[in-house]
């Protein structure tokens, strides 16, 4: 049986609602791991590109793509993050920019044709909710991108989970239960009962094996954040110089993709292509 409960993960996202919108807002350091996902949006997004975003949640990334594009078509497995996106977008003026709110499981994208977008943007973690179904959700994504179309998949990432909260995880989690989630990367009932928070941590060698199986071509791995992580005050002192604060942006970007360092922070970010044929 699989472990992917669409219905869990749906009523989660439901539930959680508004404070899916306040994560990025959180500290500093959830402002670098922001700077570090735009970046390679904006590196390589085109001006008029045809993009699906999927598990959009209340819209922070939906938001930058409409500046590329009105071609877009942004989607959610949970009605209620999708309805915050749309007000979102109403609010701040950029609804006339999204051509289309649907719901969709990335496990099932068959109200999307074949090869019918240029980038395809799966941003925080869609992927790691889906467990076993994780083949299918890449499958998916790279039939409906159009050959030499890109994919953005931002997944949950194991040892940078360790990394971030290692205090929150050592002092109260009982070895044995640490143990289980760390041969497994789930947090998931069959691993570990303590969270209602469901989801897969993968490692960076598991990522890149799956995108490798699907067919994918790899063109960028990096962490969500590395030189940031548990520096909280030296980082908002840095941010106090406009100089300092680009060098060290700079830096958190080129440390990320670093081999020794690309499973740092709490997610992994990978930029791949759909190959021609
Ligand atoms: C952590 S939020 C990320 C939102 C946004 N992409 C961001 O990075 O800020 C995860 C989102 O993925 C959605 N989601 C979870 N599983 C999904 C699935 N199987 N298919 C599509 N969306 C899913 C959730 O409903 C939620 O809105």
């Amino acid at each position: 049986m699989s472990l992917y409960d669409q219905a869990h993960i749906r009523n989660f996202y439901n539930e959680y609602a508004e404070r899916e919108t306040a994560r990025w807002d959180k500290s500093i350091i959830e402002q670098v791991k922001l700077h570090v996902h735009q970046h390679y949006l904006h590196q390589h997004l085109k001006q008029k590109d045809s993009i699906l975003e999927l598990g959009a949640g209340s819209g922070v990334f939906t938001e930058l793509l409409t500046q590329y594009t009105s071609n877009l078509t942004v989607t959610d497995l949970s009605p209620v993050q999708l309805k915050l996106n749309k007000e979102k977008a109403n609010k701040d003026n950029y609804a006339h920019r999204i051509k289309n709110w649907a719901l969709a499981d990335i496990c099932d994208l068959s109200k999307f044709k074949n090869n019918s977008f240029d980038k395809v943007v799966c941003y925080g973690g869609p992927l790691s909710y889906v467990f076993d179904q994780k083949i299918k959700g890449l499958t998916e994504i790279k039939r409906v991108l159009k050959p030499n179309g890109l994919a953005f998949i931002g997944v949950m990432n194991l040892w940078g989970t360790v990394n971030e909260y290692l205090n929150k995880i050592i002092l109260p989690v009982p070895k044995s239960d640490n143990e289980k989630v760390m041969a497994t990367g789930n947090l998931h009932p069959s691993s570990f009962t303590a969270s209602d928070h469901h989801c897969h941590m993968f490692t960076a060698e598991e990522l890149k094996n799956d995108l490798e199986k699907v067919g994918f071509r790899l063109l960028t791995i990096s962490a969500s954040n590395c030189l940031s992580v548990s520096r909280q005050k030296e980082v908002e002192a840095i941010r106090n110089s406009r100089e300092k604060w680009e060098y060290f942006l700079d830096l958190e970007l080129r440390a990320c993709q670093s081999t020794g360092m690309v499973e740092s922070g709490t997610h992994l970010i990978a930029i791949v292509q759909k190959k021609r044929n």
